[in-house]
């Protein structure tokens, strides 16, 4: 059985590799994440009081951007309207429960994408299918599919090219027709280029709800190869995952993941060649925090030192054990060597285990070099042609460096 062919959209999205998710809206004023409403069973008329206090003084689309850009991010998914039913957009009279009727008094979606397209940014919308607002979710669900439909056609319509739809919230009603065919249809015919994406949420990671879906989500879990063989269309992955423990800002979670972990877990995305969407939750204001976009950054410094590699590069035949896979890209294959230690005077290297020889599988190309990304070194490595058997020798890190995961490219004869 053969793969499919990916349409040109998803093989742009593909290559765009790794994205800021940005959850921000009315909750962010509480700091307690983004279900606060429905997890404190705040009553609509007394949670809706703060649109009232919603400025988003410090809110700026180039700035979030410009960060995602330094970061190594190529794409950025925002929530225009989450499932408290705040809408970041002007919904256009739809209703009066968005930014420009609040003292922030803008579009902030406008502003958002203006921004992403002066740093070079793919902007994405996550929409909120479920809504805890309007009570035609609970009492007439014809009439909020159509309120749905007309939301989200204002922006296929409203602000240029967009890279895709990213939507939430089917799993609240798995039961029901939310006549997807429809809503689909009019990104189809408004935006052609532009993904479909539904979350299929943390219980039913990977599914594919409907023949339009371009790309399976992950949520907060590690992707797993997809088995496209024989499959209708070529479907991408995404997997998206908050850096702390919450997606809308969490004032009290300091539970946060170190650059370490969000590179080995990129890695983990690339090795199956799926995206890697990861969050901020930025502060009432609109800022992102500095203890945030600090990570970001640093993560985004070990990005560069590869070049395209981790955004071009493609799921090799080349298998490592473990976490140590490969990828090819332009004729050479590179190894992603995780848990290598440092070399180094034992009166100063705490951890001197980790190097040493490493296996692959599938090496059936006659190989002439091998040597780190980071240094040139050449490895030392034995090859069986016949059997695809590699073994390189992996040395550690000189004294002075950690690049938690190490390249090491493999040139053919
Ligand atoms: C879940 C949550 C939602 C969050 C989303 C992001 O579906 O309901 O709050 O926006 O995951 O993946």
């Amino acid at each position: 059985m053969t793969v499919p062919k990916p349409e040109p959209r998803v093989e742009r999205f593909e290559r765009l590799a790794y994205g800021m998710f940005i959850h921000y809206g009315l909750y962010s004023q509480l700091g307690k994440g983004e279900w606060i409403m429905h997890l404190a069973d705040m009553p609509k008329a007394q949670y809706a009081k703060l649109k009232d206090t919603f400025r988003a003084e410090e809110f700026d689309g180039r700035k979030i951007a410009r960060l995602a850009r330094e970061a190594g991010m190529r794409y950025i998914t925002i929530t225009t309207r989450h499932h408290d039913g705040f809408s970041l957009y002007d919904t256009c009279g739809l209703s009066e429960y968005d930014a420009v009727h609040s003292p922030a008094k803008r579009d902030l979606i406008a502003d958002f994408v203006h921004g992403c397209r002066q740093e070079g940014i793919l902007p994405f919308f996550y929409h909120t299918t479920l809504d805890w607002y309007q009570d035609s979710f609970q009492e007439d669900f014809p009439g909020y599919l159509e309120y749905l439909r007309r939301s989200v056609e204002l922006l296929c319509t409203n602000y240029g090219p967009i890279g895709g739809l990213w939507f939430d919230g089917n799993w609240s009603r798995p039961d029901a027709d939310w006549e997807l065919d429809k809503l689909y249809g009019l990104i189809r015919k408004h935006q052609p280029e532009a993904m479909i994406i539904n979350n299929t949420g943390l219980e039913a990671r990977g599914q594919v709800i409907h023949q339009e879906i371009d790309s399976v989500t992950f949520e907060q879990g590690r992707p797993l190869p997809m088995a496209r063989e024989g499959m209708p269309k070529y479907i991408a992955a995404e997997m998206c995952q908050t850096m702390n423990q919450h997606w809308g800002l969490g004032k009290q979670d300091f539970a946060y993941m170190s650059p370490k972990e969000l590179i080995e877990n990129l890695c983990a995305c690339r090795k199956v060649g799926a995206n890697y969407l990861l969050n901020v939750g930025p502060l009432a204001s609109g800022e992102i925090p500095n203890y945030e976009a600090a990570t970001l950054r640093r993560v985004g410094e070990w990005i560069k030192l590869h070049g395209d590699l981790l955004y071009e590069g493609k799921p090799s035949s080349v298998k490592g054990a473990d976490d140590d896979f490969a990828l090819d890209y332009r004729g050479k294959t590179y190894l992603f060597i995780h848990d290598l230690s440092i070399q180094g005077d034992k009166n100063v290297v705490r951890m001197r285990s980790g190097a040493g020889p490493r296996s692959f599988s599938g090496a059936t190309g006659s190989i002439d070099k091998v040597q780190w990304l980071d240094n040139d070194e050449h490895l030392s490595f034995a090859q069986d042609v016949d059997s695809g058997l590699l073994v390189i020798d992996a040395t550690g890190y000189p004294y002075g460096t950690n690049l938690v995961v190490r390249v090491a490219e493999i040139s053919y004869g």
